[in-house]
């Protein structure tokens, strides 16, 4: 069976090359992972080769976009043909106008679209328009979401650090202390507490953005009439609900979280899956909401919306996930669930403390007393140092897994995939099960 050395000598020399260069040697915070940020050659499938030539079994399909797999045949020669008539123009073009109509007709809440380049600038549209539309300037963001890296989402990420007691926590430094006066971070899953911020506070909020499930922590889903709830909310106090559906949308349902748990959001975001690892996101909204961008009222811009590329995967992705009534994302959802199950199995037998948790296409692993993580505060109790060295362990048995915990399953997936993880993540908590352990 294949072996891959434990050392990545050419990965290293190239980050060592890096560093003097490009800053801290990567192109976002997300690849500073262990043992040192990776360089890959090239990915096919479910499998991507480093620039050592180890044949990884991957479960991080770059962050979630990949969602039918690494350089999917029909999706690359798609693209290589739109390509040829031009990268971008400046204008408007067809099939634009096609993937919008796509859009329309999947998601319940996209009576509207606008095409931008990334999920955070997404984000940016839909709070500008619920200031706008409102005329308030606060927003509900929930502990432990992410919506991106921009100034207002970037507190209450995180834990605050030890010893620092009052407000959420910064995602870093260099944030203005006005932008924290935008944002009121609560707890997920309390709809008593938003309902008491919404009675002291509601003429200040004018929107409430949501992970529909808390896919960036722990992978934990909405309890049961949460969503309904925050709808019934912000209907009563006036406040734009917005899903943030980046990591959702076109991986738990073509609709998004929002046809798969039946709440209809005002706006919503969705990119990673969209484009399939192209760049580009989509703002979606109703009517009402997306009616200052058609008025002029409220700017969004960005030189490369819509370009041929991007638009050009996008329709790629839609029409392989929805072909033979949407085959190809069930079964990515049914590999999902088997391998959590799988997992489960596997933990039950070597590390009963190794929990996975999450829907099918998407799920999160880590070690924690909890039998299940319920909330943000119970993330805190993921012992992260060991699971950083099961990845490491993981990695040398061939499998490329998120640091952070959360697992991707890609339409690629298939069932030989799905034993060569099992085998690999009995093997690195055996391993790890009788290793001594470290502080
Ligand atoms: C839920 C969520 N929202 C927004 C973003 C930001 O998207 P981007 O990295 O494309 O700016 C991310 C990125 O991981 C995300 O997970």
């Amino acid at each position: 069976m294949f072996q891959p050395p434990k050392t990545y000598p050419k990965s290293q020399a190239w980050f060592e090359r890096a560093s003097r260069v490009l800053s801290g040697g990567v192109s976002s915070q997300f690849r500073r992972g262990e043992p040192h940020p990776m360089f890959y050659e090239r990915a096919l499938g479910s499998r991507i080769w480093d620039a050592d030539g180890n044949e990884l079994l991957d479960f991080t399909l770059a962050q979630g976009p990949c969602i039918l797999g690494y350089s999917h045949p029909e999706l690359l020669s798609r693209v290589h043909a739109a390509l040829q008539k031009g990268q971008l123009f400046a204008g408007q073009h067809e099939e634009e106008v096609l993937l919008a109509e796509a859009l329309q007709r999947l998601i319940p809440c996209a009576e509207r679209v606008r095409f931008s380049s990334t999920g955070s600038e997404a984000v940016h549209t839909t709070l500008r328009l619920a200031r706008y539309l409102t005329g308030r300037a606060k927003f509900i963001k929930f502990e432990g979401h992410y919506h991106g890296w921009l100034d207002n989402v970037s507190f209450g990420v995180n834990a605050p650090a030890a010893g620092v007691s009052s407000g959420p926590a910064p995602w870093g430094g260099g944030l203005p202390e006005s932008a924290r006066e935008d944002v009121i971070v609560l707890p997920w899953n309390d709809l008593e507490c938003v309902e008491k911020t919404l009675a002291q506070r509601g003429h200040e909020i004018g929107a409430l953005i949501t992970e529909p499930v808390m896919a960036n922590q722990g992978c934990i889903e909405p309890a049961p009439g949460f969503l309904a709830g925050l709808r019934e909310l912000c209907d009563r106090y006036g406040v734009l609900l917005i899903f943030d559906e980046i990591i959702t949308g076109f991986r738990l349902d073509l609709g998004g979280a929002g046809r798969y748990y039946g709440v209809v959001p005002d706006l919503a975001v969705f990119g990673k899956a969209l484009a399939s690892g192209f760049p580009l996101s989509a703002v979606v909204g109703r009517a009402h909401a997306m009616k200052p961008l058609e008025t002029g009222a409220v700017y969004h811009a960005g030189t490369l919306n819509g370009n041929h590329a991007s638009v050009a995967a996008a329709l790629a992705t839609v029409e392989v996930l929805e072909r033979d009534n949407g085959e190809a994302l069930q079964q990515l959802c049914r590999t999902g669930v088997a391998l959590q199950e799988g997992l489960r199995e596997v933990a039950a037998r070597v590390s009963p403390d190794f929990r996975v948790q999450g829907p099918g296409p998407l799920f999160h692993a880590g070690f924690s007393p909890h039998e299940t993580v319920a909330s943000f505060h119970e993330t805190l109790t993921f012992d992260r140092p060991r699971y950083t060295l099961f990845c490491t362990k993981m990695l040398e048995r061939g499998v490329r897994l998120i640091g952070r915990g959360l697992w991707y399953v890609s339409a690629a997936h298939s069932e030989a995939d799905l034993e060569q993880a099992l085998e690999a993540a009995e093997g690195a908590l055996r391993e790890r099960a009788t290793a001594p352990r470290v502080a």
